[in-house]
C-alpha cells in the first residue's frame, strides 16, 4: 500500500483562471490506484486537463480512493471535508472547483457519498472511469453524477495509453495492470465487492502497452492485479496461457530490463510462473506473496483455502527454483476468533519463512463482508498488542535481510535524484532504494554497485 501524490492542503495562493482546466488527483490505497489515477489522468488529458501537484492551482480535484480497511475509507471523508471548504471560499472569488469521488469508495458507497458530502460533483467507480470526461460535462451542468456500473464494454480499450500520452514522461519504472477483479471472497476482504469478478486483458493488449511503455524510456515493469497471478489468456492458436507465460514473452521486449509482478495468492503459483523465476534474468528474485496468518483454523475462516504447510512448501519450491529470492507477506491480526495460540502460529510461520518485507494490518471489520458476520470480535486492545509484537519480529528480520547485503555485489536500476547533490537512488533486484554517488544523466541505467552499508529501509553502495 503506497500513497503517492501530496495531501489535501492548500499550500500555494489560488492561481489565476487561465483557459486551460487543471486536475490534482490524490491516491489512496494499492499500485491499482495509481496505475488508474495515470488512466485518468491521461483520459481527461484528450479533453484539455493538465495534470498539477498543487491543490490550490486545481479545477478539478479527484480523490482515487481504498476501502480495503475502515481508516482507509474514513480518511476520505475528512479529505472531502476539507475540499467543502475549500470550494466554498472558491464560490466567494468566482471560481469554480470541481470534485469527483473515484476508486473503491465510491463502488462501495456510491449514492451514499452524495448525502454525506455534499460538495461532491461526480463519484465514478473503478470500472467506468473511461466514461468521467463524459460525467465531468454532465456535473458541469448542475447535475450530480453517480457512475458504478460493472461497465460492460472494456475500459482498457477505451482508455488512451502509453503511446498517446508520450508526451508525459513516464519515468524509469511503470505499473502495468494485466488483471482485475477477484473471484477468491475471503472473508474479510472488500475487493471482489468494489473490483468487481476477475478479469485478465488480452495477451496482445497487454504485450502493446508494455512495448509502448518501453519505448517511452521505461526500463522496469511491474505487472499489477489484486490477483495478478490469477493472469490467464490466449496466444495466436488458442492455446492458453498463465502468468508465467506472459513474464517470458515480455521479457523478450527490446530495452526491458526488469520484471516484477505483484499481488499473487499462494493458489494460484503453478509450475509455469515458478520455471519463470528459474529461467527470467528479467524477472526479479522477489516475491510478494500474502499469507494473512499461520494458523489454519484461521486460514480456514478466512477461506484461503490452503493450510500454513501448504504455504511452506510452496515456499520451498520457489526457493528451489529461485535461491536468491526475497519473500514479502500480508498479515492480519485479529480475525474474529483468533486466539493466542493461533497468533503464535502465525509468529512461528514468520520465523520459519524469513521475510525480507511485509505490510502487516489490525483486522478491520468491512460491512458487507463474511468476517463482518462473525461473531467473536477480538478485542481492539488485543489486536494493537499482537500487532506490535508481530511488526517488531517483521522489523527484525528487514534489518537483518538489509543487513546480508552488505559486501554484495549487484546492479542497481538508477531511477531518480538523491538527497544530496551529485547523489542517485537506485533500485536493487529486492526492491531496496539504494543511495549511490551518480549523475543524473545516468537514470534508466543498470549500474554495477558493491553495498558498503544498510539502514532500516535503504542501502548505500560503491560503484564497481
Ligand atoms: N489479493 C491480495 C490482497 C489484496 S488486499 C491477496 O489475496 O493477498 C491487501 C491486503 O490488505 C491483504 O493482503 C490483507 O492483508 C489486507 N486486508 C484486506 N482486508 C482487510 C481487512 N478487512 N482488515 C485488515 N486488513 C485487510
Ligand atoms: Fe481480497 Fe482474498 Fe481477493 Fe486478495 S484474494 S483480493 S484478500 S478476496
Ligand atoms: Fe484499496 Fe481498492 Fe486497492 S480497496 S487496496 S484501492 S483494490
Amino acid at each position: 500500500m503506497t500513497e503517492k501524490t501530496a495531501d489535501i492542503t492548500e499550500r500555494a495562493p489560488s492561481a489565476p483562471a487561465t483557459n486551460t482546466r487543471k486536475v490534482f488527483i490524490k491516491t489512496y490505497g494499492c499500485q491499482m490506484n495509481v496505475y488508474d489515477s495515470d488512466r485518468m489522468s491521461d483520459a481527461l488529458a484528450r479533453d484539455g486537463y493538465q495534470a498539477t501537484d498543487e491543490l490550490g492551482e486545481a479545477d478539478l480535484v479527484l480523490l482515487n480512493t481504498c476501502h480495503i480497511r475502515e481508516k482507509a475509507a474514513e480518511k476520505v471523508y475528512s479529505a472531502l471535508g476539507r475540499l467543502r471548504e475549500m470550494k466554498k471560499a472558491r464560490a466567494r472569488q468566482g471560481r469554480e472547483l470541481m470534485i469527483g469521488v473515484t476508486g473503491c469508495v465510491a463502488q462501495a458507497e456510491g449514492e451514499e457519498i452524495l448525502r454525506r458530502a455534499p460538495a461532491v460533483d461526480v463519484v465514478i467507480g473503478p470500472q467506468t472511469y473511461h466514461r468521467l470526461p463524459d460525467a465531468l460535462k454532465r456535473a458541469r451542468t448542475g447535475e450530480r453524477v453517480v457512475d458504478t456500473d460493472y461497465a460492460l464494454e472494456d475500459k482498457f480499450s477505451h482508455l488512451p495509453q502509453a503511446e498517446k500520452a508520450k508526451t508525459r514522461s513516464r519515468g524509469v519504472t511503470a505499473f502495468l495492470t494485466v488483471q482485475e477483479g477477484c473471484d477468491k471472497f475471503c472473508t474479510f476482504c472488500v475487493v471482489p465487492y468494489t473490483r468487481g469478478s476477475e478479469v485478465s486483458r488480452p495477451l496482445q493488449q497487454i504485450v502493446e502497452e508494455a512495448e509502448n511503455l518501453v519505448s517511452a524510456g521505461v526500463r522496469e515493469l511491474t505487472l499489477l492485479g489484486q490477483n495478478v497471478n490469477a493472469w490467464h489468456g490466449k496466444d495466436k492458436d488458442g492455446r492458453e496461457l498463465t502468468l508465467g507465460d506472459l513474464l517470458y514473452r515480455l521479457a523478450e521486449i527490446p530495452g526491458l530490463m526488469r520484471l516484477r509482478y505483484t499481488t499473487s495468492h499462494p493458489r494460484d503459483m503453478d509450475e509455469r510462473l515458478i520455471a519463470a523465476h528459474r529461467d527470467l534474468r528479467l524477472l526479479m528474485p522477489y516475491l510478494h506473496l500474502p499469507v494473512q496468518s499461520g494458523s489454519d483454523r484461521i486460514l480456514k475462516a478466512m477461506n484461503r483455502r490452503h493450510t500454513a504447510q501448504e504455504y511452506v512448501a510452496l515456499i520451498r519450491r520457489i526457493r528451489e527454483a529461485r535461491p536468491d529470492i526475497a519473500l514479502s507477506g500480508d498479515f492480519i491480526v485479529g480475525f474474529p476468533g483468533e486466539t493466542e495460540e493461533d497468533f503464535a502460529d502465525t509468529m512461528r510461520l514468520i520465523e520459519e519463512i524469513g521475510y525480507a518485507q511485509a505490510f502487516s494490518f489490525k483486522y478491520s471489520t468491512r460491512p458487507g463482508t463474511p468476517g463482518a458476520e462473525l461473531e467473536d470480535q477480538v478485542d481492539e486492545a488485543v489486536k494493537t498488542e499482537r500487532l506490535e509484537r508481530l511488526q517488531a519480529l517483521l522489523f527484525s528480520q528487514q534489518i537483518a535481510f538489509n543487513r546480508s547485503r552488505i559486501g554484495m555485489e549487484f546492479d542497481i536500476l538508477i531511477e531518480k535524484p538523491g538527497r544530496q547533490a551529485g547523489q542517485m537512488i537506485g533500485r536493487s533486484p529486492w526492491l531496496q532504494s539504494v543511495n549511490i554517488d551518480a549523475d543524473p544523466s545516468e537514470t534508466g541505467a543498470l549500474v554495477r554497485v558493491r553495498i558498503v552499508d544498510a539502514g532500516n529501509n535503504s542501502l548505500f553502495a560503491e560503484r564497481l
